[in-house]
């Protein structure tokens, strides 16, 4: 029903509208719906719709009493007491006061206004649409002065119709003041006070200092802009007020007019709480009331967008006053006015923003009544609200769930970047990508992003053991607010699953070889291969022996029984217990993640196993014809015997420092090298040999050492060194030779002894079964001896060190001589001069060191060399081998000459000797 009634109004209205339109001005065209108007208070108050003037361009004109439209500009709107402007929903709004220019009054009571409002879609506007609005307004009810403070201007007005006074009142009054005699009759005079001072002037002058001042039937006013050259600032109950102080003046033949035209309006007086604007305006303006005492508040009440408030908490406004203020509190956000999203140096935030009206209306004695109108537009300051990034992300689903919020509901997503791929909106849902928009009940939104962990815009990198960090970097583009601001926002979502499966390696034997098979699926990728600290390979399975195949789904690893890497965890005279590891690292950091072992139990009676502690085992098969006692086989130190033995079969242990074993060196090799012998037995045992029984047996056995990782680096300082560090794994070879004819050893092994004497004579060594014992500060007298090779060739040392062991690789080790010379942090090492004796028959075979040991954290010590032979001959007049320190030769007085293409300056050799207990004094 209500609504009915509004809508026969509002048809009823523009027809009458029409009506008048088309009497008046011809061609232009009825109102339509986007223009609506009230009346309010002393004002016409106009809007025009934004969704109707949104893209096109517009004027609005005010037609004058004699029918000729005049444009509006910032100068005449402020003199005719109009304004032009937007509220803060972006429509148009013209107020024009009932006093202004171009209004036709009637008698104080009717007051019409037409507009003509050109719309066009171009800029020039000479094809545009005309739109006449005509209006009209009806006020009895002025207040005896009423005081609008509009946004740029201000205006009071007041009533003329005074009691008429006697000529004799008005002598008094002209006695008493000077100025007013002098007024010309029929002519309106103002008189300014201003801090500079008084100033008068007629009312055609006051125009040009910038005010509007006139007359009608029952009222005269002054309107005023903001800040002209009279216009004083003062500070009323702490808001500044714009105060035009004058008087007006008109004189009668029978009577003088003098009427206070002051005028003052706040121009501050808003303050922001995080919640909340708050709006203070004095409750009593001093400079409007003059006798304090009689002053009285009245009604006060406040419109929003023009719309009478009558109940401001329903809207949850307060509107508060006491005898100084009156506060009106806006919280924020509050229905009315509007919250709109914008974006300040990068960041996304909000402005608040509401039209405001308050009207007081007051009575003191000299005015009667006054109404006191504000009309103010407040906007917050930039509000951040930086939006978060809310992962939702159930990492069962494979997806990522991501919520970008909260925004004003005054927000679009428009475009992202995912990944590397900058996408719009539309491009990304054509992918696939799930973009939606989330409405909160509270008005605000967010955009929902859901992207499959499998995308190929998602990172993902393989962590920890079995897990996939799956990384989502979006971009988001956003357009915001009214003005569609850009704005940016990142979002870095990582999740992590548990979704890689490690493979499972599969061992399993036959006779001679140990298999692993490996499922391929990522390997390579994600995992390499290793055989101890080597990568596998098809190359580095070649060299080591090993072979390898791929099936579609295997990798198989196929390891001969005697390969290098194979570990001998039990090695008996019948069985060989073999382990094999390969070792699953992760590609991108090495880490180790599984070993894949396979163990395999070996019946072989025919074997050489080189521990990497210089242990080895031998089993042999011997099948000769006619057979010989196993009991009798042996190293080449004839105390070595076999451990075990049966008729045809006999097994060995023995460690590579023992057993006349000798050492040479080949490529990155130590080669260890022993013999397996068996004794002819001679007939008879005394006396010329003359027939054997037995048949001459020689077993070769060689065990192989890498060295790289050892001798090279063999001057590792105690402490520093870490004790993870591997030891080389031997693999040996064993070389049947049945016939004594066979060369007596390999060619390229040298025999080396290295004793330890008890002083610097070198004359006697401690003997085979005692031990040396030296004190921690006394000498130790170590003598090199190369056996066996020709006069001349030199023996020279290239690395010595010391030991806490006998292994080769023992470790710690301190270094004594390094590349042939006194190694530098060895305490002191010298080399001790050697002469002809009965015991040496060539010097150039032997080497002396004293050593003054160190302090060395050890009870136990041994004394390793690498040896080689030099093969320079002594001839006057050359100097030393470059890079070769004296190691005790008398410079001057011997010289070499070196005859380089001998292959035997490269041959090698090794001793060790000890131990030497030493007593920490
Ligand atoms: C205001 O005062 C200044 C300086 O005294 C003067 O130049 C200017 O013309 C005055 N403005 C008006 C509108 O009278
Ligand atoms: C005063 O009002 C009259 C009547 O409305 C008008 O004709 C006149 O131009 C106005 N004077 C000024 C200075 O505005
Ligand atoms: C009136 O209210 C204002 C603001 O709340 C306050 O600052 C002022 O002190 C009050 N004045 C009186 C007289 O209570
Ligand atoms: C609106 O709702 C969202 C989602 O529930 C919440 O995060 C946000 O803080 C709320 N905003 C306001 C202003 O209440
Ligand atoms: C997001 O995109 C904008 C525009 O391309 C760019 O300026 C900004 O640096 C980007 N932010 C991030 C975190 O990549
Ligand atoms: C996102 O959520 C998932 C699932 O709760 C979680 O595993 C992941 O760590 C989260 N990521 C971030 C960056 O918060
Ligand atoms: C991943 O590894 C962890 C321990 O390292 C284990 O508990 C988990 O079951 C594994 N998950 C899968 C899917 O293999």
């Amino acid at each position: 029903m209500k609504n009915a009634e509004k809508l026969l109004c509002r048809i009823l209205l523009l027809f009458l509208w029409f009506q008048s339109g088309v009497g008046r001005s011809g061609p232009a065209f009825a109102s339509p719906g986007f223009i609506e108007s009230t009346c309010s208070s002393s004002m016409f108050w106009v809007k025009l719709e934004k969704s109707f003037l949104q893209d096109k361009f517009f004027t609005v004109e005010i037609i004058d009493p004699s029918g000729v439209s005049v444009l509006l500009d910032e100068e005449l709107e402020a003199r005719c007491g109009y304004v032009l402007s937007n509220d803060v929903w972006g429509n148009t709004i013209f107020r024009a006061s009932f006093l202004g220019c171009h209004v036709i009054n009637e008698m104080d009571e009717k007051f019409s206004l037409t507009l003509n409002i050109r719309v066009s879609l171009f800029q020039d506007l000479r094809a545009a649409t005309t739109y006449q609005h005509p209006m009209r307004c009806s006020y009895p009810t002025w207040a005896p002065r009423e005081i609008l403070c509009e946004e740029n201007y201000m205006e009071v007005s007041v009533k003329t119709d005074v009691p008429v006074i006697s000529d004799y009142e008005t002598a008094e009054w002209m006695s008493a003041l000077p100025e007013a005699r002098k007024v010309l009759y029929q002519i309106w005079q103002l008189i300014f006070y201003s801090p500079s001072g008084r100033k008068k002037t007629l009312v055609s002058d006051a125009d040009k200092l910038g005010y509007s001042f006139n007359n009608t039937l029952s009222r005269v006013f002054l309107r005023s802009p903001y800040s002209t050259n009279e216009t004083e600032h003062s500070v009323a109950n702490g808001v500044t007020m714009s105060t035009i102080s004058s008087t007006s003046m008109y004189r009668q033949r029978w009577l003088l007019l003098l009427i206070d035209t002051t005028v003052s309006c706040p121009v501050d007086g808003t303050s922001f709480t995080d919640v909340a604007i708050v709006w203070t305006v004095p409750s009593m303006v001093p400079r409007l009331v003059l006798q304090e005492p009689t002053f009285t508040s009245h009604n006060i009440s406040m419109a929003v967008n023009g719309q009478r408030i009558e109940n401001p908490e329903h809207f949850g406004y307060t509107l508060d006053r006491n005898n100084t203020h009156i506060v009106t509190t806006i919280p924020i956000g509050a229905s009315g006015g509007r919250l709109k999203s914008t974006v300040s140096n990068g960041v996304y935030g909000a402005v608040y923003s509401i039209d405001l009206l308050l009207e007081h209306t007051w009575t003191d004695t000299d005015w009667h009544l006054t109404k006191y109108t504000v009309i103010k537009q407040i906007t917050t300051p930039f509000m951040p609200r930086i939006p978060r990034v809310v992962n939702n992300t159930v990492p069962e689903t494979r997806l990522f769930d991501v919520t970008l919020g909260v925004f004003l509901h005054d927000v679009i997503l428009v475009a992202l970047k995912i990944g590397e791929e900058q996408l719009s909106r539309k491009e990304a849902q054509q992918r696939g990508y799930k973009i939606s928009d989330i409405h909160f009940p509270n008005g605000t939104i967010g955009f929902q992003l859901v992207v499959p962990f499998d995308d190929p815009n998602i990172l993902r990198e393989y962590v920890n053991k079995n897990e996939t960090k799956y990384h989502l970097h979006v971009n988001y583009t956003l357009n915001v607010g009214p003005q569609l601001k850009l704005y940016h926002h990142p979002a870095d979502i990582e999740c992590i699953i548990a979704d890689v499966e490690l493979p499972e390696g599969i061992g399993f034997c036959d006779k001679e070889n140990m298999y692993l098979a490996v499922p391929i699926a990522g390997l390579y990728k994600y995992w390499s291969l290793y055989v101890g600290s080597k990568p596998l390979s098809q190359a580095t399975a070649l060299a080591d022996g090993y072979f390898v195949t791929t099936n579609d789904t295997h990798l198989i690893l196929q390891v001969p029984l005697f390969a290098v890497g194979a570990i001998y965890e039990e090695v008996s005279f019948e069985r060989i217990r073999a382990r094999f590891d390969l070792l699953l690292k992760k590609t991108s950091t090495m880490e180790t993640l599984d070993i894949f072992s396979v163990r395999c139990n070996f019946h072989s009676s025919q074997f050489i196993v080189c521990y990497p502690n210089g242990t080895v085992t031998v089993s042999a098969l011997m099948k000769t014809v006619p057979s010989i006692d196993m009991g009798k086989t042996r190293l080449k130190d004839s105390t070595c015997r076999p451990k075990e033995f049966t008729k045809e079969q006999v097994f060995f242990q023995f460690h590579v420092s023992t057993c006349g074993t000798s050492l040479r060196f080949e490529g990155d090799h130590l080669i260890y090298e022993n013999e397996l012998l068996f004794e002819k037995e001679t007939l008879p045992a005394q006396g010329p040999p003359t027939i054997t029984r037995d048949p001459a047996y020689r077993l070769t056995i060689l065990c192989y050492y890498p060295i790289k990782e050892t001798l090279m680096q063999s001057a590792v300082i105690y402490g520093s060194s870490s004790s993870s560090r591997t030891l080389p794994t031997g693999y040996g070879t064993m070389m049947t030779r049945t016939n004594v004819a066979g060369p007596r050893r390999a060619r390229q092994v040298l025999h080396i002894t290295s004793s330890i004497f008890k002083d610097e004579s070198f004359t006697e060594t401690y003997g085979q079964h005692s031990e040396a014992l030296k004190y921690s500060r006394e000498p130790v007298y170590l003598e090199v001896e190369l056996k066996d090779e020709a006069p001349g060739v030199e023996l020279l040392l290239d690395n010595c060190w010391v030991a806490g062991s006998e292994e080769f690789g023992a470790i710690p080790q301190w270094s004594i001589i390094e590349d042939g010379c006194e190694s530098k942090d060895s305490g002191s090492v010298s080399f001790s001069p050697v002469t002809k004796s009965d015991r040496v028959k060539y010097p150039n075979h032997f080497k002396r060191l004293r050593i003054q040991m160190q302090t060395l954290p050890l009870r136990k010590v041994y004394f390793h060399c690498t040896v080689k032979v030099s093969t320079c001959l002594h001839l006057p007049g050359n100097g030393l081998p470059e890079g070769q320190c004296l190691q005790g030769r008398k410079l001057g007085t011997i010289d070499y000459t070196c005859h380089t293409s001998d292959q035997r300056s490269e041959i090698h050799g090794y001793a060790v000797a000890g131990p030497v207990l030493v007593i920490h004094s």
